[in-house]
């Protein structure tokens, strides 16, 4: 059972769990969790948002699109007696999903689920919803992870104007009668479902997209410029500690600390 798959995959978890414990101590105002919000999106069944709680945040929000998810973390949480945590039945894309702002966002696993159209837009959302740090877990596609993969090349064009102009400098575009900037970002489509499966189906699939059939894996050089447009002003790769020790795995499936307030 120790080398199960499924074993592997939760004590990866947990390390993973305990490098954004890491990561948020060391990379945060005032060094600390103790007295922070929290936000975990896509979070399962509350593994990650439990540490945080435990490690003293003072209010943890989970969110996870599937109802077992969620009914499992919510079990979780009453066993252990927890009063600083709150899990959401939610879909992540949903306008107002994103509510509030919290010191941490904790996006584990949930970027490289989301399908092209709705790709920056939930970016954008996750940088208004940080205060201070989001910790990305996610896959970053290379010509070789394409070629694994079978993965179809794409472009996702933004025509939304960026975020982080000042009323002078859009009154200044205007007056220019400057087009608001269309940003394009190249990335490759990812297979979540077959499109002939049901509801049931793709929802039983507990780590997958919710019910979008593709889902959209930048580059990382996209990525990065991705946040930088979302407004994030401290970018940075974690090489170490990591759950892979081989580059190739940290190359593709990275850990990034994105930061508002620096
Ligand atoms: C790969 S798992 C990651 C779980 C957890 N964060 C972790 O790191 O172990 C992806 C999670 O995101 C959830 N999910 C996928 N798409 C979602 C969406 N659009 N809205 C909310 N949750 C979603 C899935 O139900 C699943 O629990």
């Amino acid at each position: 059972m120790r080398d199960g798959k499924w074993f592997k995959k939760a004590q990866g978890l947990l390390q993973l769990g305990e490098i954004a414990l890491k990561l948020s101590r060391t990379m945060t105002a005032g060094q600390t969790i103790a007295g922070k919000t929290v936000l975990d999106l896509g979070c399962g069944e509350g593994g990650h948002a439990i540490m945080f709680a435990q490690a003293g945040a003072r209010h943890v929000v989970g969110i996870d699109g599937r109802r077992l998810a969620v009914d499992r973390a919510r079990f979780a949480a009453n066993v252990l007696e927890l009063s600083n945590i709150e899990f959401m039945h939610e879909d992540v894309r949903a306008p107002g999903a994103l509510n509030g702002r919290f010191d941490i966002v904790l996006c584990s696993g949930i970027l490289h689920h989301i399908e092209p159209e709705a790709w920056f837009l939930f970016l954008k959302n996750v940088a208004r919803a940080t205060a201070d740090t989001a910790i990305f877990y996610t896959h970053v596609a290379d010509e070789q992870l394409q070629s694994e993969h079978k993965l179809k090349p794409v472009q996702l064009v933004e025509k939304s104007s960026p975020p982080r102009s000042s009323w002078l400098a859009r009154l200044f575009g205007r007056l220019l009668l400057r087009k608001p900037q269309a940003a394009a970002f190249d990335g490759y489509l990812y297979r979540e479902h077959r499109e002939e499966e049901s509801s049931d189906e793709r929802s039983s699939k507990m780590r997958a997209s919710l019910d979008n059939d593709h889902s959209f894996w930048a580059t990382e050089e996209v990525l990065i410029d991705a946040l930088k447009k979302c407004g994030f002003e401290l970018i940075l790769k974690v090489q170490s500690p990591h759950m892979f020790r081989a580059q190739r795995f940290r190359n593709t499936r990275q850990i990034i600390v994105a930061r508002k307030a620096c």
